[in-house]
């Protein structure tokens, strides 16, 4: 018997961040790398927000705040659901957590009992099933390609539903594809979830504001499941605030309570001048913000940049991603090829050989639930994605 629980022996540890030590090492060694794997905007903070958190510490906001936040805050999420998303919230519905990853680590926590069932539509952000396994509970992984946008449909949902479903891990826009669900397909999952009573659906919306013209719909807008949806968001993404760690749920009063309890016995409260800052992100109505609107024309113009090039690629498919960071191509027809001593057998496989030969650092789509594919992430310059892909298209002609 090793000093480790088995809970902890029993996760994969993060392939996101294996690919980035690899990459800092071989920077380190003066190779010219691109990082490709990053999941976080190169965007600075917006000033509005700065200057805000940096009043808060003139004001002497340095005492514990309430461990679900600041009453205000609260009300400010509760202002923005309702002006971005329709949907009606009030205080004591909302938890502020550190970071929307932390905001699901709680509501998992406080649905899962030990051997519940949890259904991830994979591709899946690389968190999910091992949040799942911390709280003991069993991820059930269900398919969808790139053929489909990457989409599960509500009719696979219900054929994956046993009498042992606690959960349901949605995720749009998504990471790693890019992928928005439609009203339609959400009302389809929405009714399948009415049928059954005792499931909780975490809608995980934290790449809200990251979009290409296909506005991504709440899933808490459907009125007769409402109550059993867990909507998480965060400004990590949409207001360029990764470091500042704040995410939130929006919940029942029941759920919201429990991670409450969870929260108030595990970290309290998340940084003060943080939540001060989000005060003004959440008051900021996006649709009106200069900052946002230049970031995601930045990201729409790179993000069409990647698929020309990529599409230039013999063997390389693609989706059209219509929100988020994220180009998640499927290379599985070079599977079974070789240069060099590397084969290609996953997308790990290619992942390693491109850091390996060419100095470009991605994600291989094991880590996400589906391994024909590379994850690129395009948070970075057009001179950089550019000479990235070109590596990248040298690296797969030589692969035999
Ligand atoms: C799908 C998804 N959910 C949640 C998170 C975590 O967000 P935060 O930084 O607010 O914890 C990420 C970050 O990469 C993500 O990609």
């Amino acid at each position: 018997m090793g000093l480790i629980a088995q809970r902890i022996v029993r996760m994969s540890p993060s392939e996101t961040l294996a690919m980035s030590q690899k990459s800092a090492k071989l920077a380190s060694e003066g190779k010219n790398v691109i990082n490709l794997s990053l999941g976080e905007p190169d965007f600075f903070t917006p000033e509005f927000i700065k200057t805000y958190a940096k009043k808060a510490i003139d004001e002497n906001y340095t005492f514990y705040p309430p461990v679900p936040g600041y009453m205000d805050l609260r009300e400010a999420i509760c202002k923005k659901l309702k002006r971005d998303n329709n949907v009606d919230y009030a205080p004591n519905q909302i938890i502020v957590s550190n970071g929307a990853k932390h905001a699901i680590m709680n509501t998992i926590l406080a649905v899962i009992d030990p051997g519940d069932e949890v259904i991830i539509p994979a591709p899946y952000w690389v968190s999910y099933p091992e949040m799942v396994k911390i709280a003991d509970g069993v991820p059930v992984e269900i398919y969808s390609g790139v053929e489909n946008d990457f989409k599960v449909t509500a009719q696979q949902i219900e054929a994956a539903i046993t009498p042992k479903t606690k959960l349901i891990m949605l995720n749009s826009p998504s990471n790693p594809t890019g992928a928005i669900y439609s009203y339609d397909e959400l009302k389809a999952i929405a009714d399948v979830v009415a049928s059954h009573p005792n499931i909780v659906v975490i809608s995980d919306e934290i790449y809200e504001l990251i979009n290409f013209g296909q506005k991504p719909e709440c899933f808490a807008q459907f009125s007769a499941i409402k109550d059993r949806v867990v909507l998480v968001n965060g400004v990590a993404k949409g207001w360029a605030m990764t470091g500042w760690r704040i995410g939130y749920i929006a919940a029942s009063v029941e759920i919201a309570s429990a991670c409450n309890k969870i929260q108030g016995q595990m970290t309290s409260a998340c940084s003060s001048i943080a939540q001060r800052a989000t005060v003004a992100a959440m008051l900021q109505d996006p649709t009106q913000s200069d900052d946002l609107k230049k970031m995601v024309v930045t990201f729409q113009q790179r993000r069409d940049l990647v698929l020309s090039h990529l599409a230039q690629i013999p063997g390389v498919k693609t989706n059209k991603p219509t929100g988020a960071f994220y180009v998640f191509a499927d290379i599985s027809s070079y599977f079974g090829t070789s240069h060099a001593g590397y084969t290609i057998q996953s997308g790990a496989d290619m992942a390693n050989y491109l850091l390996d030969t060419v100095y470009v650092a991605l994600v291989g789509g094991n880590a996400f639930g589906n391994k024909n594919c590379i994850r690129f992430s395009y948070a970075t310059s057009n001179e950089k994605l550019t000479d990235a892909c070109n590596r990248i298209k040298e690296a797969l002609s030589k692969l035999q």
